[in-house]
């Protein structure tokens, strides 16, 4: 059963959830806000195979692994299924999510609000990215990569690595269609 934890008086745990593909600033900008109201954070990389992804979930898991190692307080986990029964079994009391826009509200609203009806214990708390930020997409980045567009200062340098390992750049007018927030 769902909804056993009542998160008084134990450590408080939050769940960053996403697809990460790729990780961008505008990621770590929301994992590092949060981190200090929480005991520990919880950054779940969603097994979406379905959805064709660029990066396997283990390489996704392991790029935030390296990229926060040092950091103390996160935990890097994949998760398939409901996220609200992940954020149950890992104790947290929280959903943590990045609003860049008034665009992604809808989405992120209704999201919210299924997740509040699945189970009522666990709030999702919202949170905004540096404005620097605010434009940055893991859709655009691999659309922005695959042209040869300059993505330093928006994504982490080892993801930039791993991108050119992955998607030689092409040019101009060669973009192949590609998906992910
Ligand atoms: O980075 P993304 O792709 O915007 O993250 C979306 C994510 C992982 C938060 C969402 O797809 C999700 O929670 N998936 C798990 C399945 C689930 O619980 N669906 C019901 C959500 S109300």
């Amino acid at each position: 059963m769902i909804g056993a934890v009542d998160g008084g008086g134990g450590p408080r745990i939050a769940v960053y959830p996403g697809s990460f593909d790729p990780l961008h600033e505008g990621h770590l900008d929301i994992m590092r806000r949060c981190r200090p109201l929480f005991d520990e954070v919880v950054v779940a990389v969603l097994q979406n195979e379905g959805k064709a992804p660029l990066f396997s979930v283990e390489e996704r898991v392991d790029m935030l692994a390296q990229i926060l190692a040092g950091e103390p307080g996160y935990r890097v986990e994949s998760f398939s299924g409901l996220l609200v029964e992940f954020a149950d079994r890992v104790g947290a009391c929280a959903i943590v999510r990045g609003l860049r826009a008034v665009s992604d509200f809808e989405y992120e609203f209704q999201m919210a609000l299924m997740n509040r009806r699945l189970l009522p214990r666990i709030e999702t708390v919202f949170m905004t990215p540096r404005e620097e930020y605010s434009f940055v997409s893991s859709r655009l980045v691999k659309e922005v990569f695959r042209l040869g567009g300059d993505l330093s200062g928006l994504v982490p340098e080892l993801v930039i690595r791993r991108l050119r390992e992955r998607l030689p750049p092409q040019g101009e007018g060669q973009a192949a269609a590609v998906t992910g927030r």
